[in-house]
């Protein structure tokens, strides 16, 4: 089987890691394939927003996935939260959190029809947060390790995202159970409101709302709290 990171792409500074490996997908870039960047002058992050990663402080990296998965991102966020310790949790569907702050995202961009998924993560690893831009500052958190620990915590959090990849769908919704950051917490979403009840094997969002009813989500924004 194909090793997650090999053949890797090391680039000083692009727009974004994640559409350079797409570029390397379609063209062929078999499983695995690795795209990092020190910097990115266009960093992509969900529903439209940019993804900031100070120089020396990020990991910025994007993986081509060939074994399409609903599961991707949860997997993705889990092998994180491997690395990052006890206290990390997951946030559906593809935040990770340390001490309710964010420290890492994921961006799952996917051509099914022509089989391929490009998995983009960035994880602030060494980020000094008081030198974030005002509006990242309250939620944005770091995994406080030095900056000569990127390539460590690249590396670590490879074999990791490779061992979760390999497991069965149902190690994966377990070791979620434990690391659900929004398990028993009050959610909403766009369309409702209720309570976290865990992640299915499919890695839908299940909510269970005042009528006592069951929400399934398989997409979209959730925020902690009521307000
Ligand atoms: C999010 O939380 O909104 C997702 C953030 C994903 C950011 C990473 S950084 C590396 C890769 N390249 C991109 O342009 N985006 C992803």
């Amino acid at each position: 089987m194909d090793r997650i990171g090999r053949p890797r792409l090391h680039l000083r500074v692009t727009d974004s890691t994640n559409e350079r490996a797409r570029e390397l997908a379609a063209g062929g870039a078999t499983h695995g394939t690795l795209v990092t960047a020190s910097e990115q002058t266009a960093g992509r992050g969900r529903e439209g927003r940019t993804w900031i990663g100070p120089l020396g402080e990020t990991l910025l990296f994007s993986v081509v996935v060939r074994e399409l998965d609903p599961l991707l991102p949860l997997r993705a966020g889990l092998a994180v939260a491997d690395v990052a310790g006890p206290a990390a949790r997951v946030k559906w569907p593809n935040d990770v959190l340390l001490d309710g702050r964010k420290v890492a995202g994921m961006l799952v961009e996917a051509r099914p029809q022509d089989r391929w998924a490009v998995l983009g993560i960035g994880i602030n690893v060494a980020v000094d947060v008081h030198a974030l831009p005002m509006e990242l500052r309250e939620s944005a958190g770091t995994l406080g390790r030095s900056s000569a620990d990127l390539e460590p915590v690249l590396h670590e959090v490879l074999a990791a995202l490779e061992a979760r990849l390999r497991e069965p769908a149902a190690a994966t919704v377990t070791a979620l159970r434990t690391r659900d950051a929004l398990r028993g917490r009050e959610v909403r979403w766009a369309g409702g409101s209720g309570i976290g009840a865990g992640i299915d094997e499919q890695g839908r969002l299940l909510v269970r709302t005042a009528d006592g009813a069951t929400a399934t989500l398989d997409s979209g924004e959730v925020r902690i709290g009521s307000v």
